[in-house]
C-alpha cells in the first residue's frame, strides 16, 4: 500500500488485510488494517507491529524508510496477536535495543512468547523517554481492551497512538479519516466500540477524564486499526464520551429467530405497535444477520425485545449464541421483553427472561407465548406488548 508519513519523521508502515472477514466472532465485512508506526529520531522508535502473516508487508514499508536493523526501540502497546504475531522474527531481525511495554505487557509477552532474553523496558503511566528531538510518554489503559494495554505519546507532534482504541475496522487505500466519508468511520468506529470496548465503559469514562486532567495536547490520534484522526479529533472522543456514558435515544432493537415465521409474524407485529407509537424500531432477524452489526445497534437502543419459538424445551441456537454474546459485553441500562411461539412445552420465554434477568435488563413484561400460529387474538396481544414497550421507553426519556 506503500508507506504515508503521518507527521514530521512518523510514518505509518503497517499492513493493510483486504480479505479478513471474520476477527473471532467479528464481521469485518470492509477488512482491516493492522497500523505500525515509525519515529524516525536519533532513537529510531517503531510502535507496535503486525499479525504473523502481514510480516513482509511491516519490513518492506519500513524499509522505504529506513533499514529495519537501524530501529533502536520497540513499543509493544498491546500484546494480542494482531499486533504482536510476527514479533518474534521481527525481533529476531531488527535486534531492538529496548522494548518498552507495560507491567501487564511484559507478563503478557512472557506468557505468549516465552522468550526470557528480550531486553523488555518496563514503563508504567506517566513514564517518558527522550528518542532524541522527541519525548515519548506513556499511559497504561489497563482493561482498553486488555490489562495490557496503553497508549504512547509524542508530546512535540502531539500525537497519541491509541493501540486498538478510537480504531475500526476498515480496510483503505486512505489512511486519514478525512480523506473519506467522517459518517461512514464512525458506523465502523460504533461497531468496534460495541463489539470490543463495551463492557470496559466505565474504565473509559475514568481514561477520557485522566486526558483532560492530563491536558495532553493532541492534534492526532493514531489507532492500530483502521484510519488516523488528524486535526480535530473531537468527533470520536465526543462519541467515545456518548458510547461509555451508555447514552441512549428512543429506540427498540427487536431481534429474533423463527421456524416456521410464527415468532417472525409476531415480531412485525410487536415492532409495528412501537413503530406507530413515534419509537424508532429495528428489526433483526438472527437467520439473516450478523450478531456483530445487532451489536453495533445495542449502543443506542433503550429496549431489546427478544423473540424465539420453543426448540427442544429451549431457545433457538442463534438466540442461544446472541444471548451469550450480549452478556459477555454487558449492557446496562436497558429495558427488554421476550415473545416466542411454540408447540408443546413453550419454555423458550421463560429462558429468555432469565437470560435478561441475569444481564441486569428490566423486564417491561412477563413475555408473550403464542401456541403454533397466531391468530386475530395473538396479533391483538401482540400490538398490546408493543404498545406497552413503547410507553416505558418513553417514560424512560
Ligand atoms: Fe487489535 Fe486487541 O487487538
Amino acid at each position: 500500500m506503500g508507506v504515508t508519513k503521518i507527521k514530521d519523521d512518523i510514518y505509518w508502515v503497517g499492513a493493510v488485510d483486504w480479505d479478513i472477514r471474520d476477527f473471532h466472532g467479528y464481521s469485518t465485512y470492509k477488512g482491516t488494517t493492522y497500523n505500525a508506526y515509525l519515529a524516525m529520531d536519533e532513537k529510531i522508535t517503531l510502535f507496535d507491529t503486525v499479525k504473523s502473516n502481514f510480516k513482509d508487508d511491516l519490513l518492506y514499508h519500513i524499509s522505504e524508510v529506513v533499514e529495519p536493523e537501524k530501529i533502536d526501540y520497540l513499543v509493544v502497546n498491546h500484546v494480542e496477536m494482531d499486533h504482536t504475531g510476527c514479533l518474534p522474527e521481527i525481533i529476531e531481525r531488527i535486534k531492538p535495543e529496548k522494548i518498552f511495554c507495560s507491567p501487564m505487557g511484559e507478563k503478557a509477552l512472557k506468557s505468549h512468547f516465552h522468550h526470557e532474553d528480550w531486553p523488555l523496558v518496563v514503563v508504567k503511566s506517566g513514564d517518558s523517554v527522550s528518542l532524541g528531538k522527541k519525548t515519548l510518554s506513556f499511559l497504561e489503559t489497563r482493561m482498553l481492551h486488555w490489562p495490557d494495554s496503553m497508549f504512547s505519546y509524542i508530546a512535540e507532534d502531539k500525537l497519541l497512538i491509541s493501540s486498538d482504541a478510537f480504531g475500526q475496522h476498515i480496510a483503505s487505500t486512505e489512511r486519514f479519516v478525512d480523506e473519506i466519508e467522517l459518517g461512514e468511520v464512525l458506523r465502523h468506529a460504533a461497531k468496534y466500540y460495541a463489539n470490543i470496548l463495551h463492557l470496559f465503559s466505565q474504565n473509559i469514562q475514568k481514561l477520557l477524564a485522566t486526558v483532560a486532567e492530563l491536558k495532553l495536547d493532541i492534534d492526532m490520534i493514531a489507532p492500530d486499526h483502521g484510519l488516523i484522526w488528524r486535526g480535530n479529533p473531537a468527533d470520536i472522543l465526543t462519541a467515545y464520551d456518548r458510547w461509555s456514558r451508555r447514552e441512549t435515544r428512543d429506540k427498540v432493537l427487536v431481534v429474533y429467530d423463527s421456524m416456521w415465521k410464527s415468532t417472525a409474524k409476531m415480531a412485525l407485529a410487536i415492532g409495528g405497535a412501537i413503530s406507530r407509537r413515534g419509537v424508532d424500531v429495528k428489526m433483526y432477524n438472527l437467520a439473516v444477520n450478523h450478531r456483530s452489526d445487532i451489536m453495533t445497534e445495542v449502543l443506542d437502543s433503550r429496549a431489546l425485545i427478544f423473540g424465539s419459538p420453543t426448540l427442544n424445551n429451549g431457545i433457538l441456537p442463534r438466540m442461544a449464541d446472541f444471548l451469550c454474546y450480549l452478556k459477555g459485553l454487558r449492557p446496562k441500562g436497558k429495558l427488554g421483553a421476550a415473545f416466542g411461539s411454540f408447540g408443546w412445552s413453550g419454555e423458550a420465554v421463560k429462558h429468555m427472561n432469565s437470560a435478561l434477568e441475569e444481564m441486569g435488563i428490566e423486564l417491561i413484561d412477563p413475555g408473550l407465548r403464542v401456541k403454533n400460529v397466531p391468530t386475530v387474538d395473538d396479533f391483538d396481544q401482540c400490538k398490546a406488548l408493543g404498545g406497552k414497550i413503547a410507553q416505558a421507553v418513553l417514560d424512560g426519556s
